[in-house]
């Protein structure tokens, strides 16, 4: 029996959802979540608390009448244009690749954004089996309104020939009005969702492993992250927020779009069994079969320098950060203690106290001194540091050229902590024997005319062109508080154009630049475009203040708009393909 048991009166009157396996009251809370869309934006359930609802629409690609149900669902979104309702389908057909969805979508007239529910984790979560279901929630507090088939024409019992009874639609302009919907909830006789069948998992042989790999790096004793996952105890009493930061895809930080995560280097990533075999082991209970517990055994060891012992180890002048305040940047002379000129390859960052450094960028300064224009050039300089981004190494053959007499200029940002602290950080270079045969080059596409206005969001484009034939190494976006998404494009001479990266979720507070595994031959002429979204909206968690307007400005709460790259000019002749 598919349908949907119960009736329901306005209230707070429980409904059993017999088709979906499992009893729901109205208003049941709904965790928070995140999803990249088909266009690769990012969208979070949290962030759409200024709408009076949030709609979305199962879809099952190629399913049986699946398009004839999106056309339902369309006119539904056409009778609500202009209310202050956000609009989605969300696609659990399984589909990873966001051409295909794009691409199905625009065949069958969807505007709106198509939701890559790859793990299927959210259509679960929100009780959605099949094609053809909607559900509406309320953002801001988070409920469940509405969940069921969108019209009598796909109802999986006495479904009629011709839609004329239409529950969601009904249901909308109910919530709109009163903030809530008496329309039938019925099952849906569309497409089953295919979710993956759940397997057992061992808490020692499924779970460990996949923590192993992508969290416990930082979250060990002595690491960045505020607790260590060193025991099944403890990953157990953390499981609910693991479970969180899964599903809103905050952990492991700074994920960008999967289609670009096999081109960089010590990406941040987890994958879609990962994610599902986790969630599922903490919607489970969580359970550890008994045995040794291997975790303890894994943590990593804490080394110093990830590239071996240095060359060089320059110390930085400890820094007296007060408890409070906000801190002016710091710009640090450190003079080289070396006779000859030598070659970089590789800096690495040990960062004093983390809790209140926020950022090092080390530039170079010659024998003359310190030319404004010259550090301008350099782009992000040697590197940088920001948590989870402490080394920075260059391409093959090439180095970065330090002058004796000269030494780095360090721009140090910090933020407070609440506790007067004492930063002594490192800087630690790693050399080249030899002159190498390409010099690292950096640069930026930048925008220094920022004019945000309150409470708006605000896309930005800034442009850099290659004068010579290149290698590009690194892409690095550089915004503040307000950075909400990022992407790099580049324009080839003959017109032709390739994104390079998303970074869907923007996020200041991980400062990551990425590393292409192969640099990337780039002809002269080509134009590199770096785009991002602000958003000064009280709906940014990290926004200091939205009735601000935004300037260009150093401090966190002003705003950047940096595409920093780093890259190394081609020998002449030198092309690939
Ligand atoms: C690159 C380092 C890094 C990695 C890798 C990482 N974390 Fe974290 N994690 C942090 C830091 C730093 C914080 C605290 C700051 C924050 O929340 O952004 C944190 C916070 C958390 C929190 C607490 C959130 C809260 O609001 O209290 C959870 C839970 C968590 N991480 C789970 C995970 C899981 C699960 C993984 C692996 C899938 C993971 N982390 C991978 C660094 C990391």
């Amino acid at each position: 029996m598919r349908k949907f048991a119960g009736m329901v009166a306005l209230g707070a009157v429980a409904l059993l959802l017999a088709g979906a396996g499992k009893a729901v009251d109205r208003g049941e809370p709904v965790g928070d979540f995140s999803l990249i869309d088909h266009l690769g934006k990012f969208h979070q359930l949290s962030r759409y608390a200024d709408h009076e609802a949030v709609v979305l629409f199962a879809h099952v690609r190629g399913g049986r009448d699946s398009n004839r149900a999106l056309a339902a669902y369309n006119e539904l979104v056409e009778a609500f244009a202009g209310r202050n309702v956000a609009f989605f389908v969300l696609d659990s057909s399984g589909e990873t690749g966001k051409s295909a969805v794009g691409r199905d979508a625009g065949r069958n007239g969807v505007g709106v954004p198509v939701l890559m529910d790859d793990t299927g984790l959210v259509a679960k979560a929100l009780g959605l089996g099949n094609a053809a279901e909607v559900a509406i929630l309320d953002p801001e507090r988070r409920e469940s309104l509405f969940r069921g088939v969108i019209n009598d024409r796909f109802a999986a019992e006495d479904p009629s020939r011709r839609a004329s009874r239409h529950y969601a639609t009904d249901a909308l302009g109910q919530i709109l009005a009163s903030g809530a919907s008496d329309a039938p909830m019925l099952a849906s006789g569309g497409a089953a969702i295919a979710f993956k069948p759940a397997p057992a998992i061992s808490y020692a042989e499924d779970i460990v492993p996949i923590l192993e790999r992508r969290c416990v790096s930082c979250h060990t004793e002595g690491g960045i992250a505020p607790f260590a996952m060193s025991s099944h105890q403890i990953v157990r009493g953390w499981s609910p927020m693991i479970r969180e930061v899964l599903y809103t895809k905050r952990m492991p930080p700074g994920q960008i779009d999967n289609d670009y995560v096999h081109d960089f280097k010590d990406v941040s990533h987890i994958t879609i069994e990962e994610t599902q075999t986790l969630v599922q082991w903490i919607d489970d209970g969580a359970d550890f079969a008994g045995g040794e517990d291997p975790l303890p055994g894994l943590q990593p060891e804490q080394v110093k320098w990830s590239h071996g012992e240095p060359d060089l180890v320059l110390p930085i002048p400890a820094q007296q950060i007060p408890a409070t305040g906000i801190q002016d940047y710091r710009n640090i002379m450190v003079p080289l203690p070396i006779e000859e000129d030598i070659w970089v390859r590789a800096v690495e960052f040990e960062a004093g106290d983390p809790t209140v450094l926020h950022h090092i960028i080390a530039f170079a300064y010659g024998p003359d001194g310190l030319n404004e224009f010259e550090v301008l050039n350099q782009g992000i300089g040697l590197g940088a540091y920001a948590p989870g981004n402490e080394i920075n190494t260059y391409p093959e053959g090439a180095g970065f050229p330090l002058k004796a007499g000269g030494g780095l200029f360090l721009q140090m940002h910090y933020t407070t902590s609440g506790r007067e602290t004492i930063d002594a950080s490192e800087v630690a270079l790693y050399l080249w024997d030899e002159e190498p045969e390409r010099v690292v080059l950096g640069g930026s596409a930048a925008e220094f005319d920022i004019d945000i206005a309150p409470f708006s969001r605000q896309e930005m484009t800034a442009t850099k062109t290659f004068r010579a034939d290149s290698y590009l190494s690194m892409l690095g976006p550089h915004m503040h508080f307000r950075g909400f998404d990022a992407r790099f494009r580049l324009t080839y001479p003959n017109g032709e154009s390739a994104q390079l990266l998303n970074v869907p979720n923007y996020q200041f507070n991980w400062q990551k630049t990425y590393d292409f595994k192969a640099p990337l031959f780039v002809p002269a002429g080509s134009v590199l475009k770096f785009s991002g979204t602000f958003d000064n909206t009280a709906m940014n968690p990290f926004n200091p203040d939205p009735s601000d307007t935004l300037s260009w400005g150093e401090q966190s709460w002003q705003e950047m708009f940096f595409g920093f790259i780093r890259y190394v000019e081609a020998e002449p002749g030198e092309a690939s393909d």
